[in-house]
């Protein structure tokens, strides 16, 4: 008899004949559940392929298509506006904020063309309380309270909409299969026929899917690789601020990020992050640098903050927020061997304030002049700011962009700036702003604290 059940892996989609204690393929623990096999695929479909070669200039569509909703913060994280035909998933922590946000921005949107907004998770009611606290009223937006995937394409082939929402990917289910919703089979299932609706009526379809406890959507990888742009919300409950961010986008740029603050009203714009960012920041403490870093097209200014105390065990502790810990145990190896500040037997915390993440080089220099200063307790001067990747050698890297960070920094008044000496070249500062090129670790310390 053939088979009727396979084992699959709810972590990564591996699929296995028999149980297995192991993934093989992601090597994680009691991960494979048994479910039914389907051939929904392949069998009884046409085998006479429908596309036909075009050439590039005959192929309908251009940038002029975009649909911006009007959230400026959004429309960018997704390069420009809204791309008909995509597919997006938007992933975060429970109660960060998800529905929120695309009920704002589908509000808009639905200005331009009728929207649905599928609430698998909550009822129409407690929807509509929302919009109200939202102080959305779209005429055009219409709610469906459904997780049946069947009902679903029903419905959207009934009311044809121009615009998709799915909250969430992991509350619908297909009746084609036997596994709970929120399983891998499921959540790759449901969104392969999302995804073939929105391509092939060309409805933008934004899907939610919720994180994991390691921060990964849940469900297979292979979500991440079937949508067009997969956005993350992001922001920590303490916090008001939210942060958008692309980290696959087929039709823009990727680390593009949207800042948004989520008050009473819902969430509202930020446009200058910078000035949020460093509001709070104490001037004329030792152990504060500003560091100007560029987030897709955008710089912003951030403030990194370190702690730099002796350590009362025999191993120090190394301890960072929203910046990666190995990058900044190399820049505490590169300050003691190459700038000679003795550092390995102190405990070292570093964070980065307002719940910011910095993933880029650029922001090296300000974690050694943050760690410097901590350490000789001597505040750096408070209207400089740094920027420029260091080297295991100690020296300093020419970045990308400088002029963009120079011109927000000289926007908000800084009138100093540490950066690369190879930055320099063909350099038109904004007037009121000192340039200072450096090309070691040692050198821009000296520049600091001169
Ligand atoms: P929600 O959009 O439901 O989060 P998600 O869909 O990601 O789970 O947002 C829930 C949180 O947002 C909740 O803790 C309350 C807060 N919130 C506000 O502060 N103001 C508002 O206007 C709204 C609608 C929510
Ligand atoms: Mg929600």
């Amino acid at each position: 008899m053939k088979q009727k059940t396979i084992y699959t892996c709810q972590q990564c989609g591996y699929q296995s004949p028999k149980w297995l204690g192991k993934c093989p393929d992601c090597q994680k623990w009691n991960t494979l559940a048994e479910e039914a096999i389907v051939l929904t695929r392949g069998k009884g479909r046409s085998p006479v392929p429908a596309g036909k070669p075009q050439r590039l200039h005959e192929v309908a569509g251009t940038e002029e298509d975009r649909i911006r909703c009007g959230i400026a913060e959004f429309d960018r994280v997704l390069g420009g506006g809204v791309v008909p035909g995509s597919f997006a998933l938007i992933g975060g922590d429970p109660g960060i904020g998800k529905s929120t946000l695309l009920l704002q921005s589908i509000a808009r949107l639905a200005e331009s063309a009728p929207a649905l907004y599928v609430t698998a998770e909550e009822s129409t009611r407690q929807v509509k309380l929302r919009a109200e606290r939202l102080g959305v009223a779209a005429k055009d937006l219409f709610l469906l309270a459904e997780t049946s995937l069947e009902a679903i394409l029903e419905r959207v082939r009934e009311l044809g909409p121009g615009f998709l929402v799915v909250d969430s990917i992991q509350t619908i289910f297909t009746s084609a299969l036997e596994s709970a919703p929120g399983s891998v089979s499921q959540v790759r299932e449901c969104a392969g026929r999302l995804m073939q609706v929105a391509k092939g009526d060309g409805i933008p379809t934004f899907i939610v899917g919720h994180v994991t406890k390691d921060g990964s959507i849940a469900g297979p990888r292979m979500l991440e690789h079937m949508v067009d742009t997969v956005l993350y919300f992001e922001g920590d409950a303490g916090h008001p601020y939210r942060i958008l961010r692309a980290v696959k986008n087929r039709f823009g740029s990727t680390n593009e990020i949207g800042v948004f603050e989520m008050k009473e009203s819902g969430l509202a714009e930020v446009a200058n992050p910078s000035e949020l960012f460093l509001a709070e920041r104490p001037e004329g403490a030792a152990g504060s640098a500003v560091v100007s870093s560029l987030e897709g097209s955008r710089p912003i200014l951030v403030e990194l903050q370190a702690l730099v105390s002796g350590s009362s065990f025999g191993t120090p502790r190394r301890t960072t927020i929203g910046i990666d810990h190995n990058r900044v145990s190399l820049l505490v190896a590169v300050l003691e061997k190459k700038v000679g500040l003795s550092l390995l037997s102190q405990d070292v915390f570093l964070n980065v304030a307002g719940g910011v993440r910095l993933d880029e080089p650029a922001a090296d220099l300000g974690v050694i002049a943050a760690l410097a200063s901590s350490h000789l307790n001597r505040p750096l001067p408070p209207r400089t700011i740094v920027f420029g990747e260091v080297g295991l050698a100690g020296e300093v890297r020419a970045v990308s962009r400088p002029e963009l960070r120079i011109n927000e920094a000289a926007r908000l008044g800084f009138d100093r700036c540490l950066l690369p000496a190879g930055n320099l070249k063909n350099l038109e500062p904004p007037p009121g702003i000192a340039l200072v090129g450096v090309r070691s670790a040692e050198e821009a310390l000296e520049g600091m604290f001169e």
